[in-house]
């Protein structure tokens, strides 16, 4: 044998054992996923959007089920009156068009805000609002962007004299809360204050997440469908849901109907650059402790404040931010508290990595996935996207004055969903 054929034989040698490597690798990854087992159908119907219970009471709003108090809340919502310059609306970060929020890693208004603009499609469900949890109600929430000097930079003085001086604000206002406002009686500044918030609170109770192509596969797995299964997701998707409620351990935190088990977690996510860290809920229940508009405060309609007053606290606190639901990603992005983390990809890998956490302990344990498990991760994660379930009506400012749907239907609807078909703007 010459030396050259010799050569020749030893490539097609190492050709041949890289291929039989490359199909032995291929061969030990699974081709097909794997049929869903009981307990996983259960996890699944867990998440599904149907399980999602109709929206509990607010006791400490007395005007949260209320029809008219949701178009007035609509009509401040869009209202750039209630702001210093004029210029300023609840909706110039919380964009209905972009899931109501901004596409910013901070809010922008009159300054700048210190965190990330949440998602407020279907909040009403969360015992706790914003990232660290410092407020305890959709009205108390609503109160704090009105005077905070990077959001709307007013005060209390301001917004009252607003609804006062707007004849239809202050009939609709005296229709529902029973004095004019700020009226020297019981309708103190604070008072009317709080009530302006309760109105907001009412309209975003409106908003709620729709179902996803997520949900179908769900009902598709429920009834041992497998055609339809076939139809609804791919098969990379159906390996990425696996991995999302097996290995990831993503519904450890991310689980129920919205995703989100409405507790706090530190996760470790970096601060930016000459930033300092973040301390999260530990900071959050001091604040909302301290809130005179909480749910034990003069201002509130009930009594049964348990979540406040059993509210955790403690070291393990540091640092941890409440689950974001996971309904909401597309158009969402920037991600995490302070906007950190640009795609979804870029999320995968900081979960893939799990680093310690700047201050506190992360929770998350380093998960290592291949690049192809990441991707259908996140394949599976773009599934959960679904247009609201709320009227359009409700999505954008409203066209007519609040006048007209003012008195006649103050009173109380037993659920949003009637409140849905009950009023025509
Ligand atoms: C400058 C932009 C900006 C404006 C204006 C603004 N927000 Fe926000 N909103 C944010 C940011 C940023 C957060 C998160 C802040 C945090 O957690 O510390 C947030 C959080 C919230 C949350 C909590 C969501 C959650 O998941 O916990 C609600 C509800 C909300 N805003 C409603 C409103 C309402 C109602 C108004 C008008 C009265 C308003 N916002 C005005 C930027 C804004
Ligand atoms: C220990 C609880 C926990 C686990 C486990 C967990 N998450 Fe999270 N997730 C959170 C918390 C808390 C945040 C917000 C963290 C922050 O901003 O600092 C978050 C944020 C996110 C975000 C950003 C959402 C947004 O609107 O900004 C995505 C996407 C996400 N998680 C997906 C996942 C996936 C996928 C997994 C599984 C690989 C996972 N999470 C595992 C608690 C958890």
């Amino acid at each position: 044998m010459s030396l050259r054929t010799f050569a020749s034989v030893g490539r097609r040698t190492a050709a041949l054992a890289i291929i039989t490597a490359a199909i032995a690798a291929w061969l030990l990854l699974p081709i097909w996923p794997a049929a869903w087992t009981d307990a996983q159908i259960e996890t699944l119907s867990s998440l599904w959007i149907g399980s999602l219970e109709s929206l509990p009471p607010d006791p400490s709003n007395a005007v949260a089920e209320n029809s008219a108090a949701a178009s007035f809340g609509q009509q401040l919502f869009f209202d750039t009156r209630l702001s210093a310059n004029g210029a300023i609306s609840c909706a110039t970060c919380h964009q209905p068009e972009r899931r109501f929020t901004d596409g910013l890693p901070k809010g922008q208004a009159i300054g700048t805000s210190g965190r990330n603009t949440s998602s407020i499609v279907g909040v009403a469900y969360s015992p706790w609002l914003y990232w660290d949890g410092r407020r305890d109600s959709l009205w108390s929430q609503a109160l704090s962007p009105l005077e905070d000097s990077n959001e709307h930079g007013s005060d209390r003085t301001h917004i009252v004299a607003v609804v006062a001086t707007d004849p239809s604000y202050s009939s609709i206002y005296e229709s529902l809360f029973g004095a004019a406002p700020g009226s020297p009686d019981s309708h103190s500044v604070d008072r009317t204050f709080a009530n302006i918030g309760k109105a907001i609170a009412a309209y975003e109770r409106l908003l709620m997440p729709g179902p996803s192509r997520f949900d179908r596969y769900v009902e598709a797995v429920v009834a041992r469908d497998e055609q339809s299964q076939k139809e609804i997701f791919s098969d990379d998707e159906v390996f990425g849901l696996q991995l999302f409620i097996g290995e990831a351990n993503c519904t450890q935190c991310h689980n129920g109907p919205l995703l989100s088990n409405h507790e706090f977690h530190n996760t470790g996510v970096i601060a930016f650059a000459g930033e300092v860290p973040d301390k999260g809920r530990v900071v959050g229940v001091r604040d909302v402790l301290e809130d005179p508009f909480n749910c034990l405060g003069d201002y509130s309609d009930g009594s049964d404040c348990a979540e406040l007053i059993f509210a955790r606290t403690g070291s393990e606190l540091i640092g941890a931010m409440r689950t974001p639901s996971l309904r909401n990603l597309e158009n969402t992005g920037p991600f995490m508290h302070k906007g950190q983390i640009e795609t979804l990809a870029q999320v995968l890998q900081h979960y893939n990595e799990a680093p310690p956490a700047m201050i506190g302990h992360n929770e998350a344990q380093p998960l290592d996935l291949s690049g192809r498990e990441l991707r259908q991760l996140e394949v599976f994660l773009r599934t959960l996207a679904a247009p609201l379930a709320t009227a359009d009506q409700w999505l954008r400012p409203p066209p007519v004055n609040v006048e007209e749907n003012s008195g006649d239907q103050a009173g109380g609807n037993a659920s949003g969903d009637s409140i849905l078909t009950t009023v025509s703007l």
